[in-house]
């Protein structure tokens, strides 16, 4: 059984989960339209990622006896000055997450709600290796500015392939 409140907070991070993927596969769409096919089928893969984030919460929801309605999901952003931008703009989105995984778990514990804490706990640890892996590329391309370092790195974001997480 969830509470009315952590039903809804539920219910909220799964359109949120599901705005992360859209906003994933816009910033794809930018960079496949720059030419940087690497690029943009890393976020492709991360795309895949958030609609797995999604369907965990889903099905959590459902397990627990709640109900799960889903909501409308705003138009991300379509354009950036530049693929550092773009990565940057990624980074933060990350970090808004991070802090409403976290008003998550706080939540769980103020409900005493022991599972949906321990349910909770894969997303911190989540949220963790995602701001790691954005960030690992912001700091790559401030450091190869523009040119032969950006083929290389185009090269190396092309490598990533979608592996489910492990549950
Ligand atoms: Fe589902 Fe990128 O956090």
């Amino acid at each position: 059984m969830l509470s009315k409140k952590m039903e809804k907070a539920f219910n909220d991070q799964i359109k949120w989960e599901y705005y992360s993927a859209y906003l994933y596969l816009s910033l794809s769409s930018y960079f496949s339209n720059a030419g940087l096919s690497g690029f943009a089928n890393w976020m492709d893969v991360q795309f895949q990622e958030e609609q797995f984030h999604a369907r965990k919460m889903f099905d959590y929801v459902n397990e627990k006896g709640g109900r799960v309605v889903l909501q409308g999901i705003e138009a991300p952003p379509s354009t950036w000055k530049t693929p550092l931008a773009a990565f940057d703009y990624a980074l933060r989105h990350e970090f808004a997450v991070t802090k409403r995984i976290n008003d998550l778990m706080t939540l769980a514990q103020k409900e005493n709600d022991h599972a949906s804490a321990i349910f909770l706990q894969w997303f911190v640890s989540e949220q963790v290796e995602e701001e790691a892996s954005f960030g690992d590329t912001v700091n790559k391309l401030k450091m190869v500015g523009d040119g032969g370092g950006m083929f290389m790195l185009d090269r190396e974001l092309a490598t990533r392939v979608f592996t489910p997480p492990v549950a």
